[in-house]
């Protein structure tokens, strides 16, 4: 199973590169996690006669490693002139349900990763084949990834469970590391886990969305309470119709987009 996903994570990102990363684009926004790796690695892969004249803009520490030990040129997203946009982003997902919505965060980069794909023009997601389910929290049982200040986690964690999510907790640090896991922006991360969330009411695949009544919440309604919380900075779902492409990966990939 584990090179299985290897596998399917490096031909969805290989895919992905070839299909959308158009040669005459300059700026391109990189994510964070283990598949773009395999992004980086594809573009890399393309030469300098293709990728000299682009800049990558990166969602944390871990992508800004990426791109320099790649030798491609690196970019703060606040360099980016206001008025201007990215060509492209490419980042993974934890997640991805029947409307390309999206669970973001699993490695805690969710607000960076936020800003850079809302910077872009076109928002391409690549996905290994075990992140593709029907609703978000089928597969990916660890809850919502929500970047919170540290001092509003215990009133966070209070709200979070007035609104039925099941057992919400303060991610903590690698092992041996005592406290909570903090992030590239010096925040904290709660992981919230709900029923599996129905789509949107005005769902882009025409799945019929389901009833709120019963407890189970509307990916949109719900992102927009989580971002009301005070002291949440950023949440993990990554909802909408702009542009969202999502590249699944199987022994076959599948390129799904609207
Ligand atoms: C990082 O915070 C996440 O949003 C990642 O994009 C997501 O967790 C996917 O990571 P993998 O590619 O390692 O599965």
């Amino acid at each position: 199973q584990a090179k299985l996903v290897e596998s399917s994570k490096r031909l969805a990102a290989y895919q992905a590169v070839k299909d959308y990363l158009v040669p005459t684009y300059t700026r391109i926004g990189i994510g964070s996690g283990s598949t773009v790796v395999y992004v980086v690695e594809a573009i890399a892969a393309l030469g300098p006669g293709v990728t000299s004249g682009m800049t990558f803009y990166p969602t944390g520490a871990q992508s800004e490693e990426l791109i320099e030990a790649a030798g491609l040129t690196l970019q703060a997203i606040n360099k980016l002139p206001t008025g201007q946009q990215l060509d492209v982003a490419f980042d993974g997902a934890d997640e991805v349900d029947d409307d390309l919505n999206l669970i973001k965060g699993g490695g805690a980069c969710l607000w960076q990763e936020k800003i850079v794909a809302t910077a872009a023009k076109h928002f391409v997601c690549v996905a290994d084949f075990r992140k593709l389910s029907p609703r978000l929290g089928t597969s990916w049982k660890k809850g919502i990834p929500i970047e919170v200040l540290p001092m509003a986690a215990p009133r966070v964690l209070d709200e979070l469970k007035r609104m039925g999510s099941l057992n919400p907790r303060v991610r903590p640090g690698l092992p041996g590391k005592a406290g909570a896991i903090v992030t590239d922006n010096g925040m904290w991360i709660i992981d919230a886990p709900f029923a599996p969330l129905h789509l949107p009411k005005d769902s882009a695949s025409g799945v019929q969305a389901g009833n709120e009544d019963n407890g189970v919440w509307q990916v949109d309604a719900l992102a927009d309470r989580l971002i009301k919380i005070p002291g949440v900075a950023e949440i993990g779902l990554f909802y909408g119709k702009n542009g969202l492409e999502v590249t699944a990966g199987a022994q076959k990939p599948v390129v799904a987009y609207f």
